[in-house]
């Protein structure tokens, strides 16, 4: 029996000539021969090429799909990928054979190369996937996804003294308050001299304040921004008020940050009257502390107010004697203010013998700490959600 190399196996050989029809009855020269026989004695007048890339093309893929098989990770998948896949794989080796096929059976070995293209193509790809799905589950492996969920924080609330700020911002703007801003890092002048507080007041002391080395400082209270504002102001009547962080140089304690919260404002029209400046700090404190808030003005001093007053809330606690609590600054604009002013500006709109005003200021911090019996003023600094929470 002749066996030609390419043809391996004559089972295959034969079926291959009847698709294509090679076997005719005048090669068949000695009649009781089966089919098998007569194919191996009278090979197919086929080029080599063809048999041999169909065989190639079909080890190819047993081989390549039970390669895949053994592979149990990415790096081996990708190596895997390349020796059949790439520009010098193997498939492509094969498919070099193309060019000598043919062309009426390029068809035919054009679909077989798909398809093994194909299959390995597809093996590879539910292999990573596999992979994938196998890492996944590794990495869910001990989690119980069928447990209930933890309660979070919840969703949080303001800082009571961004509450308190936005309370008393909202309760002066509807009195026709606007609101008004200036810098944290101030000149001595807007500070102190433009407010009529001269160079020897202790508020000036280096121990009291944080001076810059170009000799600006951290400001000590909002009233920077009443000077501020009146610097710049086109028309009468002036009424702002002025949320902002204040500096002094004290130690910390219960009662004492060394940035703290202030709330400012200021009034200036050409009647403004000590009435005025009573009915709205009367409602103010009425308005966050409740209808029946009894206010108390004491007259007191500040370099830039005459008459100044401080003014006093009556707290009163059940069970105990009710108190009087400091809680604000007020006054009517010292004349020297503007006439500091004027000077400055070069004008006449606040002439200190045509325009009155009034100016108060209080601790927003203070204000927060009476309202909620906080009895450390440290808590509002530390973030400690045991504190927060109860908000
Ligand atoms: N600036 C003062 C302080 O920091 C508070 C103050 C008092 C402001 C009286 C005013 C005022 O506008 O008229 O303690």
């Amino acid at each position: 029996m002749i066996e030609d190399a390419a043809h391996s196996s004559t089972g295959k050989i034969t079926g291959l000539m009847a698709r294509f029809g090679m076997i005719r009855g005048s090669r068949r020269l000695h009649p009781p021969y089966s089919a098998p026989i007569i194919a191996a004695l009278y090979p197919p007048p086929l080029s080599d090429f063809f048999p041999a890339m169909l065989f190639q093309l079909d080890s190819l893929k047993i081989e390549a799909l039970a390669a895949l098989e053994s592979l149990s990770d990415e790096a081996a998948l990708e190596a895997f990928r390349i020796d059949y896949l790439g520009k010098k794989g193997k498939l492509t080796a094969v498919s070099a054979g193309m060019r000598d096929v043919p062309v009426d059976l390029k068809k035919e070995v054009g679909a077989k190369l798909n398809d093994v293209r194909d299959a390995i193509t597809g093996g590879l790809a539910s292999r990573l996937e596999a992979l994938q799905a196998a890492k996944d589950a590794a990495a869910v492996a001990g989690i119980d996804i069928t447990l209930p969920g933890r309660p979070g924080q919840g969703a949080g609330s303001l800082h009571p003294l961004t509450q308190i700020r936005d309370l008393a911002v909202r309760t002066l703007r509807r009195m026709g308050f606007t609101l008004a801003d200036g810098p944290e890092i101030e000149t001595e002048w807007h500070c102190f001299d433009a407010l009529n507080t001269p160079a020897d007041h202790p508020a000036r002391n280096e121990s009291d304040t944080f001076y810059m080395p170009d000799g600006k400082l951290l400001r000590t209270h909002t009233s920077t921004v009443q000077i501020r504002t009146m610097e710049s102001a086109k028309a009468l009547p002036v009424r702002i008020i002025a949320p902002g962080a204040a500096y002094r140089r004290d130690e910390i304690d219960a009662t004492h940050l060394s940035v703290f919260n202030q709330i400012e404002a200021l009034y200036v029209d050409v009647d403004v009257s000590l009435a005025d400046l009573k009915g709205t700090l009367e409602f103010f404190f009425r308005e966050v502390f409740g209808p029946n808030t009894v206010v108390r003005f004491r007259p007191h001093f500040f370099p830039f107010t005459e008459p100044s007053f401080e003014i006093d809330v009556k707290l009163e606690a059940k069970g105990k004697e009710a108190r009087w609590i400091e809680i604000a600054g007020c006054g009517m604009v010292d004349p020297a203010v503007f006439a500091e002013i004027s000077k400055k500006r070069g004008d006449s709109l606040f002439d200190p013998d045509k325009v009155t005003g009034f100016a108060f200021g209080m601790g927003l911090d203070r204000l927060a700490m009476i309202m909620h019996g906080i009895s450390d003023i440290r808590h509002l600094i530390e973030n400690d959600v045991r504190f927060l929470q109860q908000f």
